[in-house]
C-alpha cells in the first residue's frame, strides 16, 4: 500500500472511532486541518518538477476527496444516530390504555322500566311512585284480602317493627297493587268538586319484597302495576292495550299472548299473562309475564268509587323477568350482584 491509500486508510478508521461530532471534527483537523497529513503532503509539493506536480496533485487530491466522502459520510450516519436517539427518548407509546374512566350506564332492570314507562306514557298512562314499606290495609284489605283470608300466603313477606293504627305491623310491599288504591285516592282528591272525574290511567313501577330466592326469585324484585279504571273500560281494552305494549316492548309483532284464568282477590274475572315468541331462542314455550283482572268492586268501593259506575282492568308484572326475556339472561340473581362485568354488556 502506497503511502497515500494508507492515509485513506488511516482516515477511514478514525472516523469509524469517531463516536461524536466533535470527535469527527478533531479527527478530521489530523488529515485535511492546517496542519494535517494531507496538507503538509500538499505543502511539501513546491520543490517537485512541473510534470511531477502534476502527477502528484492529482493523486493528492484523489485521497483529499477519498477523506472528505469518508468524513461526509459519517457526519450523516452520527446526525442520524442522534436523531434516532431523540426520536426513541420522545417516543410516545400510543397503544398504552388511557387514563380515562369508562362511562358508566343504566342498569338493565332500570332500561327496562324507562322503556315500560314510554312505551305507557304513549298511551296516555301516568306514572306513579309509592312507598316500599306499607300499611297491612294498603297491601292485603283494601285489595279484598283481610286478615286470615287464605290467599294471603300467596304473597307471604317481610314485616318491619311498626304496628299501624290497625295494630298491624307495616309490611315491605309484597306487590305494586297497593299503588291501586293510593293511586285512585289522590285522583279523586284532585278532581274533587269538578263535574265529572278523568279516567284512571296509571302505572306504577317499583321494587317489591316476598321471602323468595332461587335462580328465578330474589328476594327483593321489580313490579310494575298498571291500573285503567273508567266508566266504560272493558277486558277486551286490558286485552289490546297489554298486546300492545308487549309487541312494543320486544320489538315484535311475532308474539302471541294467551289470558289463562288464574285467581287473585283484587279482580275478578282474573287471568295470568303468558306470551310465546314465534321465533328466536324461545320460540315455542310459553312464558308467564303479568297477573291481570277487572278490578273487582270491593276494591272500586275501598278506592271511594260506585262499583256499579266504574270498571276498569288491573295488571301487574314482572319487569326483571322481562328484562330476561329481552336480553337471553337466565339467572335473575346476575341483576342484584353489582358484578360491573355482567353490567357493563347493557351500557
Ligand atoms: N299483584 C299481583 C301479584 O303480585 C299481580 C296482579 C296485579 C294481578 C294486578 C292482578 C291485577 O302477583
Amino acid at each position: 500500500m502506497n503511502e497515500l491509500d494508507s492515509i485513506v486508510a488511516a482516515a477511514h478508521e478514525a472516523f469509524a472511532r469517531a463516536g461524536t461530532p466533535a470527535d469527527l471534527e478533531n479527527a478530521k483537523a489530523q488529515f485535511t486541518g492546517k496542519s494535517g497529513r494531507i496538507t503538509e503532503l500538499m505543502k511539501g509539493m513546491g520543490a517537485l518538477s512541473v510534470e511531477d506536480k502534476k502527477t502528484r496533485g492529482a493523486a493528492i487530491n484523489a485521497a483529499k476527496q477519498a477523506i472528505e466522502a469518508a468524513l461526509g459520510a459519517r457526519r450523516q450516519a452520527l446526525a442520524d444516530a442522534e436523531l434516532e436517539a431523540q426520536l426513541q427518548a420522545e417516543a410516545l407509546d400510543v397503544s398504552l390504555p388511557g387514563r380515562l374512566r369508562e362511562p358508566g350506564g343504566l342498569h338493565p332492570v332500570s332500561l327496562t322500566l324507562e322503556r315500560i314507562e314510554q312505551i305507557f306514557a304513549s298511551m296516555g298512562f301516568d306514572v306513579a311512585d309509592g312507598p316500599e314499606v306499607e300499611s297491612d290495609w294498603h297491601s292485603f284489605t283494601s285489595l279484598n284480602n283481610p286478615p286470615n283470608h287464605p290467599a294471603r300466603s300467596m304473597q307471604d313477606t317481610f314485616y318491619v317493627d311498626l304496628q299501624g293504627d290497625d295494630g298491624i305491623p307495616y309490611n315491605l310491599r309484597p306487590h305494586t297493587s297497593p299503588m291501586q288504591v293510593r293511586y285512585a285516592h289522590q285522583h279523586i282528591k284532585k278532581h274533587a268538586g269538578k263535574a265529572t272525574m278523568p279516567e284512571i290511567r296509571v302505572i306504577a313501577p317499583g321494587r317489591t319484597y316476598r321471602v323468595d330466592s332461587d335462580a328465578t326469585h330474589s328476594p327483593m324484585f321489580h313490579q310494575c302495576e298498571g291500573l285503567w279504571l273508567g266508566e266504560n273500560v272493558s277486558f277486551k281494552d286490558l286485552k289490546v292495550v297489554f298486546t300492545d305494549f308487549c309487541r312494543t316492548f320486544f320489538e315484535s309483532d311475532d308474539l302471541a299472548l294467551r289470558f289463562r284464568p288464574s285467581f287473585f282477590p283484587f279482580t275478578e274475572p282474573s287471568a295470568e299473562i303468558d306470551i310465546q315468541f314465534q321465533s328466536g331462542p324461545l320460540a315455542g314455550r310459553w312464558l308467564e309475564v303479568a297477573g291481570s283482572g277487572q278490578v273487582h268492586p270491593t276494591v272500586v268501593r275501598n278506592m271511594g268509587l260506585d262499583p256499579e259506575r266504574y270498571i276498569g282492568f288491573a295488571f301487574g308484572m314482572g319487569p326483571d323477568r322481562l328484562t330476561m326475556l329481552r336480553y337471553g339472561v337466565n339467572d335473575l340473581r346476575l341483576f342484584f350482584e353489582g358484578d360491573v362485568r355482567f353490567l357493563k354488556q347493557f351500557r
